[in-house]
């Protein structure tokens, strides 16, 4: 697409990821502290028919054929079944899915079929109730675990299950987890923890590697490398016990992806994102209220995108976090 979302590196962007909303009925203690963060003002969101507007420039004009919602806790926006059908209008039509943490799922997930949703990611880091509570500080496992049953009800295919890894809470918990994944169909992958909490207590020494998680796997499944290529998606896949089943690992920081990054990300109060971990944004809300039209919106994300780093730089000495926590970023 000569009109696409390139980088200086040569990368191209095509899946576009969409915070919309900052908010979140969860406090996952990796994400958010236990009062909640100071949310952006209703007017500074934007609207749906704004979203609309700016995932349509990204689709009809910058190439962009993956568009994924997301948070803070997306199902809490009240106009998502409608963003959702009005993004399956556009042509041509993206592929769209959605990451949440699944509470109120199963009641919507019809709605969000019959409006055009392809996928569904949900988060889930454990699965004893006491746990869930020490790791998300909210009751809500069973609301969880119905959500992913509603979702597989629902046609949704695949049904895939992100978890963190949390030292001394659920850190012995993988092969338990993976084998809840197989017994239902969900599709596992371990998240190493990244950077991103609102109170900047990420410590490197006390993060759980991939390297860990995958010998405990190797412990209780035979693992072998998935054939099918990875593609830009920041998960590595094995085959369990001979497949067809997978599990993955999305080790962002031991094992950074950066190099085949595809994503461009929208925050729910209009701003772009060249990378999770940029340190700048671009105003698109700005530009789109003092009346830009589609071909200005297009050139700013184009610039916007040209300037992504090379990488999250993680291990860089210079390493600063984001000042956006991961539940206003959309992670
Ligand atoms: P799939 O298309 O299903 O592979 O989606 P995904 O894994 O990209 O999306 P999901 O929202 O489920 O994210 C899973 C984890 O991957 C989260 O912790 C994300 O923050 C992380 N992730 C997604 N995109 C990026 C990225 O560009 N960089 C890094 N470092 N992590 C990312
Ligand atoms: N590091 C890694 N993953 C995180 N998530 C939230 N915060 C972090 C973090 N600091 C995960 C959630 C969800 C996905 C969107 O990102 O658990 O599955
Ligand atoms: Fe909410 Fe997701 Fe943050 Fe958990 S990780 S508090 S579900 S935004």
């Amino acid at each position: 697409n000569a009109y696409g979302l390139v980088d200086r590196y040569g990368r191209t962007a095509r899946s576009l990821r969409v915070s919309l909303t900052d908010k979140c009925n969860l406090r996952c203690t990796y994400c958010m502290p236990a009062e909640g963060l100071p949310w952006l003002a209703g007017p500074d969101l934007l609207t749906d028919d704004e979203v609309v507007r700016l995932v349509g420039v990204a689709v009809r004009r910058l190439g962009v054929t993956e568009v994924r919602f997301t948070g803070g806790e997306p199902l809490i926006r009240p106009g998502l079944t409608r963003i959702v059908a009005a993004v399956a209008a556009l042509a041509p039509r993206p592929r769209i899915s959605l990451t949440t943490n699944g509470i109120g799922l199963d009641r919507v997930a019809p709605a969000l079929v019959a409006a055009g949703l392809d996928r569904v990611n949900v988060s889930l880091d454990t699965l004893d109730a006491d746990r869930f509570v020490r790791l998300t500080r909210r009751p809500r496992l069973a609301d969880v675990l119905a959500g992913l049953a509603g979702a597989a009800a629902a046609g949704l295919r695949p049904v895939k299950v992100n978890a963190v890894l949390m030292r001394g809470v659920n850190d012995d918990e993988a092969p338990a987890l993976l084998r809840f994944a197989l017994a239902h169909g969900y599709e596992l992958r371990f998240i190493e923890q990244m950077p991103l909490d609102a109170q900047h207590g990420w410590d490197r020494s006390a993060m759980v590697t991939a390297d860990e998680i995958l010998t405990a796997l190797t412990g209780a499944f035979d693992l072998r490398p998935d054939p099918v290529v990875r593609g830009a998606t920041p998960a590595e896949s094995w085959l369990v016990d001979g497949g067809p089943a997978r599990v993955g690992v999305i080790a962002s920081v031991t094992r950074p992806f950066c190099g085949d990054c595809d994503r461009t990300r929208l925050t729910a109060d209009g701003q772009v994102r060249s990378c999770l971990f940029a340190t700048r944004e671009s105003d698109l809300r700005g530009a789109l209220r003092a009346g830009a039209d589609d071909a200005e919106l297009a050139r700013r994300w184009q610039r916007a995108m040209w300037d992504k780093a090379a990488g999250h730089g993680i291990d860089d000495p210079t390493f600063l976090q984001p000042a956006r926590p991961m539940s206003a970023i959309g992670g």
